[in-house]
């Protein structure tokens, strides 16, 4: 089955898909099974070790996106409170810029309920307490995936906004949905509808949109606020050249393994084991879930290429 998809570039892609809040047709009823595809997209993102310890509740039915809005209210009131100290000076450095996400925020905390899906990505594993190189593993496993499901809402013509409300909250709710809380961590709760209108607008060009121009925020061989000189190349361990350097034209391996170089011709033939080369595989009538349900969980088994 296809779904009908908004005639972007992927520039326009990347730049459009916009945390949509006001914008949420709260009337038009999405596809189930449309949902169930954007899922199916967003488990292509890459997973640390390749676990793929996804879940996504897509929560549907009327009454339990009602007790799951409530909890979500609750949540944000517990959380970091309206305005830290730091979204102040952010207000007052660009009139109007943080008046507007809190307006919008207001706007979806009152209608939360009738936002046609509510989406709560979870992974699986707890990381409270644990070091920042297991937390990076463990959250950086789950949110390419979550950017993913967005990127492919906005293609489909829906409008997403990733929320943290839920998290304040988080056993209550996995009470409510049959998370088992003690093995599986939500990450967020993503309302998700179509957008009342299809065009969305940019944000401000390149990362200083968000205030610091690019310069501070991207520089070469070490950090912006700490600058080192790089060693002199006598002084470097490996080859000469790097221990990791390859040689030009081809591709190095995985961050994971990466003394496994491989040329371009031998990835094309392990995809096109897969799904053809270059291919991302259609929509699957197979039995991982389905939507037909008040909600559920789609999981999705790992896959046999462990070196992609
Ligand atoms: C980690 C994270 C948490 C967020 N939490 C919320 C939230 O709880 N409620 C909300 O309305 N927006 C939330 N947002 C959306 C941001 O407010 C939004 O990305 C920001 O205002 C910029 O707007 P844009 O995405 O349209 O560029 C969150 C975004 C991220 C990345």
């Amino acid at each position: 089955m296809t779904y009908p998809v908004l005639g972007l570039t992927a520039e326009e892609l990347l730049t459009t898909t916009r945390s949509v809040r006001r914008r949420l047709d709260l009337d038009r009823p999405v596809d189930p099974a449309l949902l169930r595809r954007c899922v199916e997209l967003a488990t292509q993102a890459p997973t640390g070790r390749n676990r793929q310890g996804w879940s996504f509740v897509v929560v549907t039915d009327p009454r339990r996106r009602a007790d799951l809005a409530e909890l979500w209210r609750r949540g944000l009131g517990q959380g970091s409170g309206p305005m830290s100290a730091d979204d102040r000076r952010r207000a007052y450095a660009k009139p109007g810029s943080m008046e507007k996400v809190w307006s919008g925020l207001q706007h979806l905390g009152e209608n939360l309920h009738r936002v046609p899906a509510l989406v709560i990505p979870c992974i699986e594993g707890r990381t409270d307490g644990l070091a920042a190189a297991e937390q990076a593993g463990r959250w950086g496993s789950l949110f390419p995936a979550v950017w993913s499901f967005m990127l492919a809402a906005r293609l489909h013509g829906l409008g997403t906004v990733l929320t943290t409300g839920n998290m304040a909250v988080e056993r209550e709710v996995a009470g409510l949905l049959g998370i088992p809380y003690e093995s599986v961590m939500q990450g967020g709760m993503i309302p998700v509808a179509h957008t009342i209108g299809t065009e969305l607008p940019p944000g401000a060009p390149g990362a200083g949109r968000r205030g610091p121009p690019l310069g501070r925020l991207v520089s070469r061989d070490s950090h912006p606020r700490g600058r080192t000189r790089p060693r002199p190349a006598s002084a470097r361990v490996g080859t000469r050249r790097g221990p990791w350097r390859t040689a030009p034209g081809v591709h190095s391996g995985s961050a994971e393994d990466p003394g496994r170089a491989r040329s371009p011709a031998a990835l094309r033939t392990r995809r096109g084991t897969r799904s053809g080369p270059g291919r991302v595989p259609g929509p699957s009538s197979g039995s991982a879930g389905g939507l037909d349900g008040p909600w559920l969980t789609l999981r999705s088994g790992p896959t046999d290429d462990v070196s992609r």
